[in-house]
């Protein structure tokens, strides 16, 4: 039987858009704290799921004419490369609008409803006039009611952290039509936060003790709720009723008995936890693979669970009061803790989803960056504090180059060669030296697991390269290269060389949980089975033989870091040439067309005909019907258009091009036109384009001007090849 069984999980990402490098750090921080519990023999089930309800989500299907669901689906197809690329190791990846999860939202709702903490009450709620529908609050923006932070969202604030009803907002405006929106009535139901029961619990179990008597909540996080509990001067509790509720139209749980109202999405998310591990441990296979397991409900509900979240700042509102009051008051088990991390930064600037800067993980990994120098690096700066995280790139390249090759790599690369030249690949026996160092590096084991436990990776990485220091000071001190010279100092070379591969493997063992897939490579030349705590009491011993040493990690290179930070511009002239270089009138313009050749029929449309292809040239361009599904400016840009294309894949792929000084979006929503399909996608500066859609010009804009896209004949359907 495991020692400890955990449920561990980290924050659902809405399934509207791809994962930042904020996802990807919070996942890492999770991670290693599950890969770690991994090494010291406990079980964990680690789950993590889309959260894929809500209107924001249902609006975003809709523009680009699909449903909520495949709008989902495609984005959670897009999952896997990342988690993958940066080895984040989820048992589970599941969605909210899962089965599990709507029969596990209903039921705890029922048995709140049975608790007497459900309530029904006529609301006036934000309604668009010109839209017909009510607002979710997300689409209602305006003024912070508690700091008065400009641009905040309807539901909670950005900047302070409040969270409150959208008709608190001042100066409120829809964000789907830019009207000032009226208020009108409707049932909605609430969850009675102001409940003196739940107010009595929430205010035990935020201060409450973990099972090792530590805060359940970190300082910080106690300090904000302290200020979300305080009673306003007319005796009004700091905690509001939760309205719980949304009318049709609505991407989300029907509410049980009562017909066009769902729940609101942050009933259901933190639900889809376990409705995730449901799904995990309702798989046969799960079943059999884990040793302890035990089903769903047992293992949910069983006293000597742990529980774990692990969340960003802003979400601490929902995770730390709401959910564990849905949990007890339903008759569940409470979370053991909430693990709350602050905000990744890059070179000190805030990024935006929206715009969707900072790093991109899949370009990090397209350029072939090692995932675990992005692991490492972020470890390194990662405590158990609610502290924002700076993504540096200068010091990025020093820590991982100073660390991870300077220090750590350098000492198996150092003793390897020795060992196989003159060793026969075979350790042996330790000086008195290399005993005194090993017991050292043994013995930091207990304090560098306790900080791992504690989520301190910043300080263990700091004990571990203080641990990497003292090796190589050893190496320094004793030479190895001179004693391999020397007449009869070959023992002595083989316990120095042999004191060496020992510390590694204790130095590996310790990095492990950060540095996952290099360690697997450590064990595969130290010929060792997989690496865990247990093992820092052990040696490899004399008479143990090693593999070939293969260089292990590279050097960052700034070159490539360089181009990870690159936003090519966009040269934003002709639509038909912003993609493709090598186009037949780009090519035109290093030779402009004389005037007078405009109207010759050597040069039609101010350009000489292509040169000669065949047929199967032709048939490398994919040029295909396409629907253009949306059609906005671009700010910043008084020449493009941002189109969003549908060609039948079931996805719109966004595609920019310059013919904003002729068309108005108006005029081109709902039509169908031509696309190249196939084209490699394009960063620009305002985004992807991928694919380019077809337009005629003369080649000789001044004389000739205008700019013409193409429309099919009727009949053609979108994602229709042209042949
Ligand atoms: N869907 C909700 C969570 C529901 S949990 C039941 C949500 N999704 S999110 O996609 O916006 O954010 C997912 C996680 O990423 C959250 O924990 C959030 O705090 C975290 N981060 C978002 N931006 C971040 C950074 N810039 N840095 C680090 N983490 C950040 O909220
Ligand atoms: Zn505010």
């Amino acid at each position: 039987m495991p020692k400890r069984r955990l449920f561990v999980t980290t924050a659902l990402p809405y399934a509207n858009g791809k994962f930042h490098i904020g996802h990807i750090m919070e996942y890492i921080q999770a991670d290693i704290w599950v890969r770690f519990q991994r090494m010291q023999g406990n079980l964990v089930h680690f789950v993590c799921a889309d959260d894929a309800h809500g209107a924001p989500i249902m609006i975003a299907a809709e523009k680009a004419g699909i449903t909520p669901q495949q709008f989902v689906a495609n984005i959670s197809s897009g999952r896997k490369p990342y988690l993958d690329g940066f080895h984040i190791g989820f048992d589970n990846w599941h969605s909210t609008d899962g089965p599990e999860n709507h029969a596990l939202a209903k039921e705890i709702y029922l048995q709140l409803q049975e608790a007497g903490l459900i309530e029904v009450r006529e609301i006036e709620q934000f309604y668009d006039p010109e839209k017909g529908m009510f607002l979710p609050d997300r689409f209602i923006k305006g003024e912070c009611p508690s700091c008065g932070a400009k641009d905040q969202y309807g539901d909670s604030c950005e900047s302070c952290g409040a969270v409150y009803s959208p008709t608190e907002v001042k100066n409120p405006y829809s964000a789907l039509s830019g009207s000032t929106p009226i208020l009108k009535k409707s049932d909605h139901y609430f969850f009675k936060l102001s409940d003196p029961r739940c107010v009595s619990f929430l205010s035990e179990w935020t201060q409450g003790l973990n099972a090792d008597g530590k805060t359940r909540l970190q300082p910080e996080v106690l300090n904000k709720i302290k200020e979300w509990f305080v009673t306003d001067e007319s005796g009004k509790s700091g905690l509001g009723d939760w309205d719980i509720s949304r009318d049709a139209p609505y991407f989300g749980i029907e509410i049980p008995n009562a017909p066009g109202k769902y729940f609101y999405v942050w009933l259901d998310a933190p639900i889809g936890y376990l409705a995730s591990l449901k799904n995990y441990l309702d798989q046969d296979s799960t079943q059999k693979n884990v040793p302890g397991a035990v089903g769903f409900d047992s293992f949910l509900s069983d006293p000597g669970v742990e529980q774990y979240h692990f969340i960003g700042k802003d979400i601490t509102y929902f995770h730390t009061l709401f959910w564990p009051a849905m949990l007890h008051f339903s008759g569940r088990k409470t979370p053991s803790s909430i693990f709350v991390h602050g905000f990744i930064t890059v070179s000190g600037e805030k990024m935006s989803k929206s715009r969707g800067t900072g790093i991109d993980p899949l370009k990090y990994l397209s350029l072939g960056m090692n995932p675990e120098w992005l692991r490492y690096y972020l470890a390194a700066k990662l405590s158990a504090r609610v502290e924002d995280v700076d993504f540096n790139p200068q010091d990025f390249m020093l820590r991982v180059n100073s660390d991870l090759v300077g220090k750590y790599i350098n000492i198996a690369s150092r003793a390897a060669n020795f060992i196989h030249k003159q060793f026969n690949a075979q350790l042996g026996q330790v000086g008195p030296n290399g005993e005194q160092l090993l017991i050292q590096l043994q013995s930091a084991a207990s304090s560098i697991s306790r900080l791992y436990e504690e989520r301190e990776f910043a300080k263990a990485l700091r004990d571990i390269m203080a641990l990497a220091d003292l090796v190589n000071e050893f190496v320094d001190q004793n030479k190895p290269w001179e004693l391999a010279k020397k007449e009869g100092a070959t023992s002595e070379l083989h316990a120095v060389c042999s004191t060496c591969l020992e510390a590694f493997r204790y130095l590996s063992i310790f990095l492990k949980p950060v540095l996952p897939a290099l360690c697997t490579q450590v064990e595969t030349f130290l010929k060792c089975s997989p690496l865990v705590f247990a093992d820092a009491s052990t040696r490899l011993g004399p008479g143990h033989i090693i593999n070939d040493y293969k260089h292990l990690i590279q050097r960052v290179d700034e070159k490539v870091l360089d181009k990870l930070f690159e936003m090519p511009e966009v040269s934003d002239t002709k639509p038909a040439q912003t993609s493709n270089p090598s186009s037949s009138s780009s090519s035109t313009k290093t030779q402009p067309p004389k005037a007078a050749s405009a109207f010759s029929v050597d040069a039609p449309g101010g350009e000489v005909i292509a040169p000669t292809i065949g047929i199967d040239d032709f048939a490398k361009i994919d040029l295909r019907i396409a629907h253009i599904v949306s059609c906005e400016p671009v700010e910043g840009s008084t020449k493009l258009l941002r189109l969003m294309l549908d060609v039948g894949e079931g996805r719109t792929r966004q595609v920019f091009s310059g013919i904003a000084s002729v068309y108005k979006p108006e005029d081109l929503v709902g039509k169908l036109t031509v696309m190249v399909a196939n084209l490699a996608p394009r960063k620009m500066k305002f985004g992807v384009s991928e694919g380019m859609v077809l337009a005629a010009s003369h080649a000789d804009e001044k004389s000739t001007p205008g700019i013409y896209i193409l429309q099919p004949w009727p009949g053609a359907k979108p994602g229709m090849r042209i042949h």
